[in-house]
């Protein structure tokens, strides 16, 4: 506390020239800084790309297995160090001690994994003319994976380290450099673990972190002619701005979602409420694939509701240095969003299950919103449509399977959404007849393991993540055609 965070770029550790500073605020304290960072000019951005692009060039032609070598180093270093990263975690975005630590060695394995990712670059194709109508065999056709050249990388606040190293790794095994625009809540955390990348050794100007004020120079950013590729994750207005200037590059956007969660019938009960705890409420639900709507059919929505209302009662709410199960959420705007869907909800007469434990009642102390599920909620409900990315997770009870897909349809998201149901059959058609870019049967959406593919649809975004589609979205196809005699 006190030092002021620097930059990092070209290989070098420096404070902003311009003198500009932002403040990363603690959100389980009102009020208190935790941090300061320079924040970098335009000419430091600038200078950051400018050396991207030169870096990329080397690297481009550095042996795929060297590459891998120091993916494996990084990992290496990152699991030393997980211990100093994660403190940061707990302090800039109110994540509990032990997932905290979680992040960074999950992250720490996605990048080994990564370095795996050798075999996707190694294979090519090889092709014949002589299958397409009128050629005869004097065309030989190799097409191999290039890289794209400079990825800008944008991670969001919940994961700042696991989803820049979700970026990081598959953009620089593919050959490409990174310019990685940190999240004010979290940049500490990703200057952290950037350190491991420079203790690793990796060549200068590769890599560069760039903390900025994204109301002066988000654009700039985001519109530099050196960007070649945009992976970014967060909110979906930040998110359509960026994709409606980016202009012809690849996006790889992860957006939000309304997850789903349909529980039939025949579901067991005690499972989905267990995967509405752990899934709706985990990091105070400020996961783009926390279950955010729960459709249940009328005759088990009694039993479901109270089997999750008795688990809402155990859990611990409070500080993440405590390991609390519900946390403060990141910034008091976040929190008057959540409180403001609450009063919408009630105000139309929906259920605040939790007001009825008397030493439970549902209340918010500064960014501390305690857990709430709410029942009855109807479609003229805001929180039946929108995202609030906190403890607040609403009921919607329905007379047929067919009603919660045509809600689940009728979001302007489409990342996950999961199903309950003993039947393969049933589960299989609503699956189907879904529209987002992952259903679960019998357990709550998440995007891990970190090598399935991981997408939304509509506003939730665009491309394919996960290890090995990242790494195509971040190659081109190149061709080399042999005209023979
Ligand atoms: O909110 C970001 C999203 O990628 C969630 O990841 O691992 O919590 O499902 P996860």
């Amino acid at each position: 506390e006190g030092d002021v965070y620097k930059f990092y770029a070209d290989g070098h550790w420096r404070l902003s020239s311009s003198g500009n500073i932002s403040y990363v605020y603690n959100p389980t304290v009102a009020g208190k800084q935790a941090y300061k960072i320079t924040a970098c000019s335009k000419d430091e951005v600038n200078q950051a790309f400018q050396s991207a692009k030169a870096a990329q060039k080397i690297w481009a032609k550095t042996p795929l297995y060297k590459r891998a070598e120091m993916l494996h180093k990084v990992a290496e270093i990152m699991r030393k160090n997980k211990g100093p990263i994660a403190e940061c975690l707990v302090k800039e975005v109110a994540k509990p001690a032990k997932d905290s630590v979680t992040e960074v060695v999950r992250s720490a394995d996605l990048l080994s994994y990564t370095a795996e990712g050798i075999r996707i670059l190694s294979e090519g194709k090889f092709l014949f003319s002589d299958s397409f109508p009128g050629n005869p065999r004097n065309k030989l056709c190799l097409a191999s994976k290039a890289p794209l050249g400079v990825i800008l990388a944008i991670p969001p606040f919940n994961y700042p380290v696991n989803l820049t190293c979700s970026k990081i790794g598959p953009a620089l095994i593919a050959g490409n450099a990174v310019v990685v625009k940190p999240p004010t809540q979290g940049s500490v955390s990703t200057l952290h673990m950037m350190h491991c990348f420079h203790l690793a050794g990796f060549p200068k100007g590769l890599l560069s972190c760039v903390p900025i004020k994204a109301s002066e120079l988000g654009d700039y950013v985001t519109t530099h002619p050196l960007v070649n590729c945009i992976s970014f994750t967060g909110g979906c207005d930040t998110g359509m701005s960026i994709s409606k200037k980016a202009g012809m590059v690849p996006l790889q956007m992860e957006l939000g979602g309304k997850d789903a969660m349909i529980v039939l019938e025949d579901g067991d009960i005690e499972l989905a409420a267990t995967n509405i705890i752990k899934g709706g409420f985990s990091f105070s639900g400020q996961r783009c694939t926390a279950v955010k709507v729960v459709l249940v059919m009328e005759s088990v929505a009694d039993k479901l509701v109270s089997s999750v209302n008795a688990k809402v009662a155990k859990l611990k709410v409070g500080p993440p240095e405590n390991n609390c199960d519900i946390v403060p959420v990141v910034t008091e705007a976040s929190a008057n969003f959540i409180e403001g869907l609450v009063t919408d909800a009630k105000a139309k007469n929906a259920k605040l299950c939790q007001a009825k434990f008397s030493r439970q009642e549902w209340k918010r102390q500064g960014n501390l919103i305690w857990p709430l599920l709410i029942d009855n909620v109807t479609t003229d409900m805001r929180i039946a449509w929108e995202e609030p990315f906190g403890p607040v997770i609403p009921v919607m009870r329905i007379k047929t399977p067919e009603e919660g897909v045509k809600h689940c349809n009728s979001s302007k998201y489409g990342l996950q959404g999961c199903v309950f149901t003993s039947d393969i059959n049933k589960a299989m058609l609503l699956s189907d007849a879904m529209e987002s870019g992952t259903i679960q049967i019998n357990s709550a959406p998440a995007r891990g393991p970190d090598h399935f593919p991981f997408q939304g649809i509509r506003e939730s975004g665009v491309g394919s993540q996960g290890v090995t589609n990242s790494i195509n979205l971040m190659t081109k196809i190149k061709t080399t055609v042999l005209n023979l005699p």
